[in-house]
């Protein structure tokens, strides 16, 4: 019901709150040894040299999961460092009332202190993510969104800040745009791997797609800050137009799609590679793929609620 929605909303809020706050804390105390010793890094490898967990994801991820539990003890949990490499995918993301937890989404940048990381809260009913909150502690950006309450910067600003009337088609999307995408942590050196498909897209964007097709223009910008659920943050403020990265996780996306969504912007799946296509399918995003691509709201009046149908 609307009550039980808006009060799973004030909860989550608050649990970004203190987990920031988590973040914050243990981001001072990294930089206070980072001057000490460069080697002192408290992270482990997971899966490959850039696949990497920190004592501070893991401890972020139980002091929310325990929260959690604790409140709503029906309902599932899906973390990023609970979420154990054997299972099954099928395990992630049901029908079931489940919150879908990153404690620290962009760990790379955390460790390296370079401010892109945050910690990222869903709450997903029937694979619908209907509450997102992102708070990113050193940017001093705390993003919130309900299905039905609009998506808000700092709890002030309605989302998006940035009101084009017109929003980018994926056909379209080099001309004038900001368009923003992960590198991931493929690291294979094959001209097939996401990270080469990556390099490829994006030198054609830059170089040749906007000018050839006549009258467009050039994209304004490429952008890969690390962190794929602040960049899903930033299309809903309308600051980048188009995002996409091939290769992430339901916790890397859950919490930025519900607040794009309540922007007013698009998140659907996508294979790459994005963009040499035509045009990208537009459908409604369903949570449990590997690819995704999401477009900045139109604008539009802050007091309508954003969602589009
Ligand atoms: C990663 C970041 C990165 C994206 C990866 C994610 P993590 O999450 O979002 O931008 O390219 O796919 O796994 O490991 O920092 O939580």
């Amino acid at each position: 019901s609307r009550e039980e929605l808006d009060g799973i909303y004030a909860f989550a809020v608050q649990l970004g709150k203190d987990a920031g706050r988590m973040l914050q804390e243990a981001a001072n105390l990294r930089m206070g040894a980072a001057h000490a010793s460069r080697e002192q890094k408290e992270h482990v490898q997971k899966e490959n040299a850039v696949d990497l967990v920190t004592e501070t994801d893991e401890d972020v991820e139980a002091f929310i999961k325990t929260a959690i539990t604790q409140k709503f003890p029906s309902h599932k949990f899906v973390g990023e460092e609970s979420y154990s490499k054997g299972a099954s995918r099928d395990y992630l993301i049901d029908d079931s009332p489940t919150w879908c937890v990153d404690p620290l989404d962009g760990t790379v940048n955390y460790i390296h202190l370079f401010p892109m990381f945050c910690v990222s809260i869903a709450f997903l009913w029937k694979g619908r993510p209907l509450v997102g909150v992102i708070n990113a502690p050193f940017l001093e950006q705390f993003f919130s969104a309900c299905e039905g309450r609009g998506a808000w910067l700092n709890e002030e600003r309605r989302l998006p800040l940035v009101r084009e009337p017109v929003p980018p088609m994926p056909a379209k999307a080099p001309s004038g745009c900001i368009f923003s995408c992960e590198w991931g942590k493929d690291r294979r050196d094959s001209p097939d791997s996401n990270l080469h498909r990556k390099v490829e897209s994006f030198v054609n964007m830059a170089s040749e797609v906007g000018g050839r097709q006549g009258g467009g223009g050039m994209v304004h910008g490429i952008r890969s800050l690390g962190s794929a659920t602040l960049d899903l943050a930033y299309v809903a403020m309308g600051s980048f137009d188009i995002w996409w990265e091939g290769g992430c996780w339901e916790w890397d996306v859950a919490a930025g799609i519900a607040i794009l969504l309540e922007a007013g912007g698009l998140a659907t799946t996508a294979n790459p590679p994005y963009p040499n296509e035509e045009t990208a399918p537009i459908e409604e995003v369903r949570l449990g793929s590997r690819a995704y691509l999401a477009i900045r709201p139109a604008g539009g009046s802050p007091t309508e609620t954003g969602r589009q149908s």
